[in-house]
């Protein structure tokens, strides 16, 4: 047997935050990341998630970066986002934007971040857009879903986030969240995180997301179910159908480059699907969980980069 799963993984997310490695990667696995990113530009963008619209399935637009280390950062990505808001109502694309909370400087200033947060989510507010705050390494976990509640009370309900099954504070999490109509994606997690706060057997980061899952769709809750997992879709959809759930209470949601036909055979079953887009030059960690998530992802993108 080769390198296991679990240790490719972990080897993986071990070298992905080192800077050699991504100026490395920078220079050279651009064209390998090509598959998982629509481009660098915003047009770019804008016309996948057409083509996806076309073919029935929702988007979420990400514009890449995450840890910045200079405040102006946050601010140009701010500006960006207040953009394809505006772009995406413009264009009459369906869909809706995805930010980082790092992105948006919660490292360097928390208030500013707030801000520049809270500027998307009004601008968005404009045109009935939504906002989807990710969800990072554990460290920032409280922060994010703190700056949700808080946009909440604030009126600006055009807001979520996202838990990570893989967290054993995210079903108790999932349960007050849902009580203040907080709507959120569900994931395993793709970050490396200790047994101490998380499952580390991937049978139990199933068990978990489908409980916390059930829970939710059981509550009308409207839930998006962010996976590529047979052993978690084919169980979402079983339990939509023998609860009387219908299939626009809920959302499956996959990342742009993976099991794509799939996602439009769901759309055209009557599921809403929607297909999470990320662009721009900052694709470096973004790629490298993707290929942590799987090894097969690092041999079709091999093979794709040859031809
Ligand atoms: P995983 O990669 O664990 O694969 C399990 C099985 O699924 C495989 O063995 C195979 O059977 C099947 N499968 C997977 N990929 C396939 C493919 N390409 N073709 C065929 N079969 C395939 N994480 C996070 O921490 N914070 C976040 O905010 C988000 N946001 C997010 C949004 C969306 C839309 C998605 C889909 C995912 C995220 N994630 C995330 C990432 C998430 O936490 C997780 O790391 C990945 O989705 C990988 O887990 P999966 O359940 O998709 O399958």
């Amino acid at each position: 047997m080769g390198i296991g799963t679990g240790m490719y993984r972990r080897m993986l997310l071990s070298i992905a935050g080192r800077r050699t490695v991504e100026r490395l990667a920078a220079k050279y696995g651009g064209k390998l990341a090509s598959r998982f990113i629509a481009g660098d530009s915003r047009e770019e963008a804008l016309a996948v998630a057409a083509d996806l619209n076309k073919r029935g399935i929702l988007v979420t637009l990400d514009h890449l970066g995450e840890g910045i280390r200079r405040l102006e950062e946050a601010s140009s990505y701010r500006d960006e986002y207040v953009e394809l808001v505006r772009s995406i109502a413009k264009n009459g694309v369906l869909g809706n934007v995805s930010l980082k909370p790092t992105q948006m400087g919660l490292v360097l200033d928390a208030k500013a971040c707030y801000g520049n947060i809270r500027s998307v989510v009004l601008e968005a507010r404009k045109t009935r857009g939504f906002v989807r705050i990710d969800m990072e390494d554990s460290p920032y976990t409280q922060a994010t879903i703190d700056i949700v509640r808080r946009l909440h009370a604030e009126g600006l309900t055009n807001v979520g986030t996202v838990l990570q099954a893989y967290l054993y504070r995210s079903e108790q999490d999932a349960a007050e969240l849902t009580k203040e109509n907080i709507r959120l994606r569900l994931v395993k997690g793709a970050y490396k995180e200790p047994a101490s706060i998380a499952y580390q057997r991937s049978a139990d980061v199933i068990a978990n997301l489908r409980k916390i899952a059930g829970s939710l769709m059981s509550q009308s809750a409207y839930v998006a179910i962010g996976s590529h997992d047979d052993r978690i879709i084919n169980w979402v959809r079983d339990f939509a159908a023998s609860n009387g759930i219908a299939k626009d209470a809920f959302e499956f949601q996959m990342l742009y480059g993976l099991r794509m036909g799939y996602q439009e055979k769901l759309a055209s079953e009557g599921y809403r699907v929607r297909c999470y887009v990320p662009y721009g030059v900052m694709w470096y960690p973004y790629f490298t969980r993707r290929l942590a998530e799987k090894p097969a992802n690092l041999w079709m993108v091999v093979k794709h980069s040859w031809r």
